[in-house]
């Protein structure tokens, strides 16, 4: 039998954990021939409520999951961890300013980063869910010398799928005919999601749309602004198509992308499209091997430029903002 792998959750008791947790324990996010030792991290007035997640994993009788160890303190949910998957994050509440938001998840990210350094295994990745989460991760990445700092990513799959989903509405086709849609920026609202070089069933989908209005008034803002449009219908945020795409972005990054496609994440900059190095960013990525790579080579046209550096600079903004806070 295989060594199970160690799999931390942060916010383990919150709805995304609620989402993900019985997801990973059944195999969706590293395959149905890996074993898994959960380890949910939690603040301590959320560990009962943990306690009480873990008591329905233990009756589902997944055979995949081999253990749940469950702790607040980050050194041990930490210790040998290869994958890390941090939700729990200190939400905007009324009245709050952005610089009292980043510095309230400097607070978390920081220390969270640290103990990966410190105590993670050799190989841990870390997908970074809780908002903001571009700079969450830049935060941890930062906390993590020893890490190689391309381990450290922030999800944009769920607006990446968001996208899938509208345009092939939009197009009349299944989403698997799909390829090669890219979520450009910061999981925000100016993030841009870009079609100049998808395909829908084998054609150019901006071609295929012929629309440029209904891309710049309806596609962009409907994918920007679901979050906000699902917590008008549902009165509580996105937390199963949160969890889905977090399974998704590991189970690519472990397993690879299809030949001829392409997925989107929030990674490590090195420079490339006029991203500054360094910031974490969505672009369009292939995984092999288990490294996500940033493609090269794209066109970039008038459209797209303005919208790819207007979030650009919102995420410059924000890392100016967390160090002048020193959180960096
Ligand atoms: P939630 O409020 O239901 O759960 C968050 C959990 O995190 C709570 O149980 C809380 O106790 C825990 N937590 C807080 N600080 C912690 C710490 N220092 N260590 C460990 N746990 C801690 O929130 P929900 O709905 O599960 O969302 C989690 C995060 O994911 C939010 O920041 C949300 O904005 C973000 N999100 C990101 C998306 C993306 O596409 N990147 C999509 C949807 C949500």
């Amino acid at each position: 039998t295989r060594t199970p792998v160690n799999v931390t959750v942060t916010g383990a008791a919150g709805q995304i954990g609620y989402a993900l947790l019985f997801r990973i324990a059944s195999g969706q996010l590293l395959g149905p021939d890996t074993p898994i030792r959960l380890r949910l991290l939690e603040i301590p007035q959320a560990v009962k409520a943990a306690e009480g997640t873990a008591m329905e994993l233990d009756d589902c009788a997944f055979p995949l999951l081999s253990g749940i160890d469950i702790s607040d303190d980050a050194s041990v949910a930490f210790d040998g961890c290869n994958v890390a998957l941090l939700v729990g994050a200190r939400p905007r509440t009324k009245g709050m300013e952005r610089g009292d938001l980043l510095e309230a998840n400097g607070g978390i990210f920081g220390p969270q980063g640290k103990a990966i350094n410190d105590h993670a295994a050799d190989d841990v990745r870390v997908l970074v869910v809780g908002n903001p989460a571009n700079t969450n991760a830049l935060i941890a990445q930062r906390h993590a010398p020893d890490v190689p700092a391309e381990r450290f990513t922030a999800m944009t799959r769920l607006d990446h799928n968001r996208a899938l989903s509208q345009l092939a509405k939009k197009t009349g086709v299944a989403v698997s005919e799909i390829r090669r849609l890219t979520i450009w920026g910061n999981h925000s609202a100016t993030q841009y999601p870009d079609v100049f070089h998808a395909e829908v069933a084998g054609k150019n989908a901006a071609e295929a749309v012929n629309d440029e209005q209904w891309l710049a008034d309806t596609f962009i803002p409907t994918v920007a602004k679901r979050g906000a449009a699902i917590i008008e219908a549902r009165g509580a945020s996105s937390a199963a198509s949160a969890a889905n795409a977090a399974v998704d972005h590991v189970h690519t990054w472990v397993h690879g992308t299809a030949e001829g496609d392409w997925t989107s994440a929030g990674v490590v900059s090195d420079g490339s499209y006029g991203v500054p190095e360094g910031l974490i960013s969505s672009f369009p990525v292939t995984a092999k091997d288990g490294r996500f790579e940033i493609v090269q080579g794209l066109e970039i046209n008038e459209f797209s430029r303005g919208r790819i550096d207007a979030s650009v600079q919102e995420l410059v903004d924000e890392r100016t903002a967390v160090t002048e806070l020193g959180l960096i």
